[in-house]
């Protein structure tokens, strides 16, 4: 570790220093107020010893902090607000102090130590909040009150059509924001580099360039986020939100690809690797619509010997909600389900709401039977033999919201054919013979629906648990 000069050891006080000064001069100003009613009258004598202390308290807060000012790591606009205020409290303070204790005697009306006092209350709530600015960034004070707390900054931009997109404004510049304007931005600008403009990212910071247009792995910017998390070089320092994969990908995607700050997404090269994350992009921007999954009208019960059946073949069923009459069924601990167990379904089609039938050895004739099963919002098929050809059948499932075809042979045109079900909103189609170059046709069909292309976690269905009981 580099020794500490000796300004900069002061300039490491003000931080700690400048809490005498608000303390110690808002309680003389408390006491100056007080003093005014009679049972607090005895406060008098020891008022103007509290505005003595205040104000050489300030006075060497203004010496540390001009210290520390010099080290060049904060926002100038800022920091030259909070600097001349800082002075302003010191030279008031002394002023206030002067008129009350009499020490200069000039004839003013006894309101004026008053108004003083107002005035430098006023001074050190905005210095002490600039200075906050400065060690904690832009609107640190409204952070705290957000509702997830951690990732309280986050922007997610908007991506309805990713191709039409410029890649910096709705890919770089978010992920730079996210991740790195807490420190190279307005209020703090480490390594002398700031990363919030055009302008600042290409002017670079202490060790020069941080950016050299298509070639990313020469970039400062590229080369410190894959360092080992462990070096002190690597950015974001550990402990801060780190970059996920994909983030890092995109970013040297968009180095090599020449780093424009302007051109769309479409003007630059993809491979499959990055179409698919680009894709994943746009689908994770948009939001799921919140119709409920269980409808709101009532249900009689469905018939017992029916559920009992299907109980006896193995299947999970289960009401989606306590008390509700709408159901949920999941085959996923049933040993054997083929299409002959389907048609135990037929007779709770008024009910069943949710069905998870991924894994079993359905086929294409099974959907002869879902293809009635006309209240279900939730249908998984994953890992099962059926086709295109069946798939179309679905048609008729018009509350259908989610659906799972993961590792089946389902190709573009078989899901195109559901591109009337106006509520299906979450597609999941990784690993299916759904191709990279399909997605655009597919976003076409399905403008407002999540398509899950990559291998994300995919949301729990009631009933998953019982995969623990399967062996
Ligand atoms: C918590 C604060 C913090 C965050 C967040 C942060 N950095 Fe830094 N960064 C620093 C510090 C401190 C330095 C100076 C020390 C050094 O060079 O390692 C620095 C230096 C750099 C430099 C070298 C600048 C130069 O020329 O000396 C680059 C490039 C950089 N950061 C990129 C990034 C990127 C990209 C991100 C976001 C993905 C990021 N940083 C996020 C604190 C941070």
């Amino acid at each position: 570790m580099a020794l500490l000069s000796v300004t900069e050891f002061l300039g490491r006080f003000h931080p700690v220093l400048v809490h005498l000064p608000i303390g110690i001069l808002l309680l003389g100003v408390l006491m100056h107020w007080l003093s005014r009613r009679e049972q607090f009258r005895q406060l008098h004598p020891a008022i103007g010893i509290t505005l003595l202390m205040g104000a050489l308290s300030a006075v060497f807060s203004c010496i540390s902090g001009l210290f520390l000012a010099g080290s060049g790591e904060y926002d100038i606009d800022v920091l030259d607000r909070h600097k001349w205020l800082g002075i302003a409290v010191a030279v008031i303070s002394i002023v206030y102090y002067l008129l009350y204790t009499g020490k200069v005697s000039l004839k003013t009306p006894a309101i004026v130590p008053y108004i003083i006092s107002l005035l430098l209350f006023l001074l050190i709530t905005i210095t002490g909040h600039l200075g906050g600015t400065l060690t904690h960034g832009e609107g640190y004070l409204s952070q705290g009150f957000s509702a997830s707390g951690d990732d309280s900054k986050d922007v997610k931009k908007i991506i309805p059509d990713v191709q039409a997109a410029v890649a910096y404004n709705d890919i770089i510049q978010p992920m730079l924001q996210n991740k790195c304007y807490s420190c190279h931005g307005t209020s703090k600008q480490k390594g002398k580099l700031r990363l919030d403009t055009k302008e600042f990212i290409l002017k670079g910071g202490e060790e020069g360039k941080t950016l050299v247009a298509g070639k990313g792995d020469e970039s400062e910017i590229y080369k410190r986020v894959i360092l080992d998390p462990l070096e002190k070089k690597h950015m974001p320092p550990k402990g801060k939100p780190q970059l996920t994969e994909a983030e890092i990908t995109l970013l040297h995607w968009w180095i090599n690809a020449g780093a424009s700050f302007d051109q769309q997404v479409k003007a630059l090269p993809q491979d499959s690797k990055i179409k698919l994350l680009l894709e994943a992009l746009q689908s994770n921007h948009i939001a799921v619509p919140s119709k409920p999954d269980v409808p709101e009208e009532p249900v009689a019960a469905a018939p017992q010997e029916a559920v009992n059946k299907l109980k006896a073949v193995g299947a999970t069923v289960i009401p989606v909600a306590t008390g509700s009459n709408y159901l949920s069924v999941n085959f996923i601990s049933s040993p054997v389900v083929t299409d002959k167990e389907i048609k135990l379904l037929e007779p709770l089609a008024a009910q069943l709401v949710w069905l998870k039938a991924g894994g079993t050895s359905i086929s294409d004739s099974a959907f002869a039977v879902i293809g009635k099963l006309t209240k279900l919002t939730r249908l998984g098929l994953e890992h099962t033999a059926i086709t295109d050809k069946g798939l179309s059948s679905l048609q008729s499932l018009s509350k259908l919201q989610y659906l799972n075809i993961v590792g089946t042979s389902i190709t573009i045109s078989g899901l195109v054919s559901l591109k009337g079900l106006p509520d299906l909103h979450s597609i999941y189609l990784y690993q299916s013979k759904v191709l990279p170059a399909d997605l655009q046709a597919l976003r076409a069909a399905f403008p407002k629906a999540m398509l899950d292309t990559g291998g994300y976690t995919l949301p729990v269905l009631e009933g998953d648990t019982s995969e623990v009981k399967k062996k």
